[in-house]
C-alpha cells in the first residue's frame, strides 16, 4: 500500500536542503505502487518525480504530488561473450551500481563514480563525467507513462540523448516514471582515460594493471578533492551546463580572451567550460550571505546555511548576468528549478 503524506517537508529530500513543502508526497517501492499512486492522482494534479533530489532547486512549496522513486535492486542478465546486461531499479543509488559493477570487474561506468543521484534519474539528463556519458553504456529502460498508465520500453535511440538532455527532460518531463534501466557493460578491459585529470592521476599505472575498481576509486578521489559533498554541504553539483558556441563565435572570443579554454563538440562548434567563464567574472568562491560558489569549482552553487531556494536562484541570475555582460553567452542551468 502506498502511504501518502500531506503538507510534507522536502528538506531531507533535496541536496540543497531547501525547506519547502509538498501538498502530497508518496514514496514508492515496487512497480505495483506506480499503478496505485496513479489511480490516486487527479488528472489535473501537478506531478513531480523525485530521485535523491540531487539536481533540483525548490524555490517555493510544491502544489501537487511528489512521487519519490525508491524501486531498488540490481540484476544481471547474460548478453554476449564479452558483454553483460545489468538491470537496476530506478530508485537504486547510482554509486551503488558503480560499486557493484566495479566489484564484478565489469567495465563501462567506472568513470561515473560518485555522481550523486539515482539510476532512474541518470538517463533523464544523460549524466556524464571524466570523459564518459551514460548513453555510452545505455541499453534500454522500462517505465510507466503516467497519462495513459501504459508500461513502455525505450531503446537508446528513442531516448534522444544529448549533452545533459533526453526526451525525459523534454516532452516527457514528469510524464514518465522510470522503473528500471538496463545497461550493457563490458567484461573485457576497456579503460577510458581520455580525460586529462584522470590520465594524470593514473599515469604511473600500466594499462594491464587498470581495473574498474581502481578507476572508480581514482575518480572518487578527484571528485572528493574538488567537489563539495552534498551530504555535508547543500549543493546540486554543476548548477549550469557548459555552453556550446559556434566556431565563429569562439574565434571572436579568442581574439579578446587569448587563453579561453574549450572542449571539442561534435556538431561544428565547441563547448566552453562554464567554470572558466564564471571565474573570469570574479565569481569563483564568491559568497553573498549564505549563498555562494565553491572555492575550487565555481560551477557549483552552495547553500552555506539556512537560505531559501529563491535566494539561490537570485544568486544564479547574478552569475548569468555577469557572464552574459562579459562574454555575450547565456548560461543555461543544469539543475531543475521548481
Ligand atoms: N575551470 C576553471 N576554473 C575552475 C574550475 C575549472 O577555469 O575553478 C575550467 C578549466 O579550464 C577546466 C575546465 O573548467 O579545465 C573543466 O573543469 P572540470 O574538469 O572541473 O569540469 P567541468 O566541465 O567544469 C564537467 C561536468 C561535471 C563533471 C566534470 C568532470 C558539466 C556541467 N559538468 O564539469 O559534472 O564532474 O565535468 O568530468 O558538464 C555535474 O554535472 O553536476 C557535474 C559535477
Amino acid at each position: 500500500m502506498v502511504i501518502i503524506r500531506t503538507d510534507f517537508s522536502l528538506k531531507r529530500f533535496n541536496t540543497f536542503g531547501i525547506d519547502v513543502k509538498a501538498n502530497r508526497f508518496a514514496d514508492i517501492f515496487r512497480e505495483s505502487d506506480i499503478i496505485e499512486i496513479r489511480k490516486q492522482t487527479a488528472s489535473n494534479e501537478q506531478i513531480l518525480f523525485l530521485g535523491s533530489g540531487s539536481n533540483i532547486l525548490f524555490t517555493k512549496n510544491f502544489n501537487g504530488v511528489v512521487i519519490k522513486n525508491s524501486i531498488k535492486g540490481i540484476e544481471e542478465k547474460e548478453f554476449g561473450e564479452d558483454e553483460i546486461i545489468i538491470s537496476a531499479g530506478g530508485g537504486t543509488e547510482w554509486n551503488d551500481l558503480v560499486n557493484y559493477a566495479a566489484s564484478k570487474n565489469y567495465w563501462g561506468i567506472e568513470n561515473l563514480a560518485l555522481i550523486p543521484g539515482t539510476v532512474g534519474a541518470a538517463p533523464i539528463q544523460n549524466i556524464g563525467a571524466y570523459g564518459a556519458e551514460l548513453k555510452d553504456v545505455f541499453h534500454s529502460l522500462e517505465g510507466y507513462n503516467f497519462d495513459s498508465g501504459e508500461k513502455i520500453v525505450f531503446t537508446k535511440d528513442e531516448c534522444e540523448f544529448k549533452y545533459r538532455w533526453s526526451i525525459f527532460k523534454g516532452e516527457l518531463r514528469n510524464k514518465f516514471l522510470i522503473a528500471k534501466v538496463n545497461f550493457v557493460l563490458n567484461k573485457k578491459p576497456s579503460p577510458n582515460l581520455t580525460y586529462g585529470a584522470l590520465r594524470g592521476e593514473l599515469n604511473r599505472v600500466s594499462i594491464s594493471e587498470l581495473t574498474p575498481l581502481l578507476i572508480s576509486e581514482t575518480v572518487s578521489k578527484i571528485r572528493r578533492n574538488k567537489l563539495p559533498d552534498p551530504a555535508k554541504i547543500g549543493n546540486a553539483g554543476s548548477f549550469f551546463k557548459n555552453p556550446k558556441v559556434k566556431n565563429e563565435k569562439f574565434a571572436e572570443l579568442q581574439n579578446q580572451f587569448h587563453n579561453i579554454p574549450k572542449f571539442e563538440f561534435e556538431q561544428g562548434g565547441v563547448k566552453i567550460p562554464a567554470a572558466w567563464l564564471i571565474e573570469k567574472c570574479g565569481f569563483k568562491g564568491k559568497r553573498i550571505g549564505n549563498v555562494g560558489t565553491h572555492k575550487n569549482q565555481p560551477l557549483v552553487i552552495i547553500n552555506f546555511g539556512e537560505t531559501s531556494g529563491r535566494r539561490i536562484q537570485e544568486f544564479s541570475v547574478l552569475v548569468q548576468k555577469a557572464v552574459y555582460e562579459k562574454f555575450n553567452i547565456l548560461l543555461d542551468h543544469e539543475v531543475n528549478i521548481y
